[in-house]
């Protein structure tokens, strides 16, 4: 497996998580409260491991620094929806709303990483450090899950 593989792997669990949710009855919140939470650590660990191995190694080439940028700008986007909604409760008249905009915000920067980051990164990466980003990004995923919550 390389990097792009596994990334499309992670996103599409986020995808799925996303439509799971939207699929649960509207007056279930607890349901919706908890499969927030879930999301919430799974956006959180792929975008936290993604920065410190994907991105690392493009954001120093010129061809990509713009877009890492970018997408750096974009992961903050998330996090604010994700900090809001985690303050609001599921029987808050904005709840569903902020879950659109949250799902919507995650389609558009899955869209440009897959299109826009991918094809560039493609050029400037070889197999071999396709494979091993992989190796590193599964690494600090390990760490990040093994320390304490705060
Ligand atoms: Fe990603
Ligand atoms: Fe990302």
């Amino acid at each position: 497996m390389n990097i792009y593989e596994y990334l499309k792997k992670d996103h599409e669990k986020v995808n799925d998580l996303l439509e799971k949710f939207f699929s649960l009855p509207k007056d279930d919140f607890e349901e919706q409260e908890s499969l927030f939470e879930e999301i919430m650590e799974e956006v959180l660990l792929h975008s936290q491991t993604e920065e410190k191995s994907f991105y690392r190694a493009l954001e120093d080439n010129s061809e990509t620094q713009g877009d890492i940028e970018h997408s750096f700008e974009e992961h903050v986007e998330v996090e604010n929806l994700l900090d809001e909604i985690a303050s609001l409760s599921a029987e808050d008249s904005i709840w569903l709303e902020k879950m659109k905009a949250l799902q919507k915000a995650i389609q558009h920067h899955v869209k440009f990483e897959e299109e826009e980051v991918f094809a560039k990164a493609k050029k400037i990466l070889d197999e071999n450090q396709a494979k091993e980003l992989v190796k590193e990004m599964e690494k600090l995923k390990q760490e990040e899950t093994m320390l304490p919550s705060s």
